[in-house]
């Protein structure tokens, strides 16, 4: 039977430290939101970010756009907060609506100020093994709850199910830099079930509930769920058959309270390091 690794626990652990360190600066760290247009999913997020933020002392700014924004009015706006110096960090909230370039957008955003670390320059040095200004928030909490429980990446067979930007491909640039056999799987992979079987840690950022089964994991494999998906009674569930999962793994990731909690507190986190390196700490 699986140990469930406890991303709330080891968030407030993190954060109660974080907010430790705020409460003594004379300035505090800042960090600004851009959300353009009203998908619900993403205000519900930027409000959990702005809430967060409020209670560590660290002071938030949240710029919503229209739906009908131009790229041009949106890279002004960053222009704007690239030249301000009160903010150490820009978050432009995805997805952003269809007629906006997004990679054109994220490139706008002062490399030292990618909170994220979605633009080019921060993806390349993870891609080469040299440190970011900062780590993208979900790869960087998983990374983390691995350390936490001990659990040793390097020499392992680490497969990565997804390829998006935001979780598949950095998570797996960052276990490969710490010395993993990395294994990048993903729509068009055909034999998935093969390759999972002989993983020793599975993190699956897919977005599609009951993807991971039992019989596609090796006994004792650690499995990282980044899933977010709705069962039928609308509860909030992963990508892993997690009651059958869990009679296989070592270690799973529930959902909630996984990973999910630790993207948060890695965006609080980044928004305090970004502080420190503007200020020279
Ligand atoms: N939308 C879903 N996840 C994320 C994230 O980590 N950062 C941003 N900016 N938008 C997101």
């Amino acid at each position: 039977m699986a140990q469930h690794i406890d991303g709330k626990l080891v968030s407030k652990k993190i954060l109660e430290n974080l907010s430790d360190e705020i409460l003594f600066l004379d300035k505090k760290p800042c960090l600004a939101v851009i959300i353009v247009g009203e998908d619900p999913a993403s205000q519900i997020y930027v409000n959990l970010k702005k809430k967060k933020a409020f209670e560590l002392g660290i002071k938030s700014i949240v710029e919503p756009m229209p739906a009908d924004t131009s790229q041009q009015e949106l890279f002004n706006k960053i222009e704007q907060l690239n030249n301000d110096s009160s903010v150490n960090a820009i978050l432009v909230q995805l997805p952003l609506p269809e007629h906006i370039d997004t990679k054109a957008v994220l490139e706008k955003i002062n490399p030292i100020k990618d909170v994220d670390c979605f633009h080019p320059y921060n993806v390349g040095r993870i891609a080469t093994g040299t440190k970011p200004y900062v780590y993208p928030c979900t790869p960087k909490g998983i990374i983390r709850l691995l350390e936490y429980y001990n659990i040793n990446i390097e020499g392992k067979h680490a497969v990565v199910i997804g390829r998006s930007n935001i979780v598949g491909r950095p998570v797996a640039q960052m276990l490969l830099n710490e010395n993993a056999t990395v294994t990048i799987c993903h729509s068009k992979t055909k034999n998935l079930a093969d390759i999972t079987k002989t993983a020793d840690i599975i993190i699956s950022a897919v977005g599609q509930k009951n993807l991971l089964k039992a019989d596609m994991i090796k006994e004792g494999a650690v499995v990282v769920d980044v899933g977010m998906n709705r069962t039928e009674e609308g509860k909030l569930c992963g990508d892993v058959d997690f009651y059958n999962v869990e009679q296989k793994a070592s270690f799973i990731t529930p959902v909630p309270g996984g990973v999910g909690p630790m993207t948060i507190c890695s965006l609080m986190q980044n928004t305090f390091d970004l502080y420190k390196i503007q200020n020279k700490y």
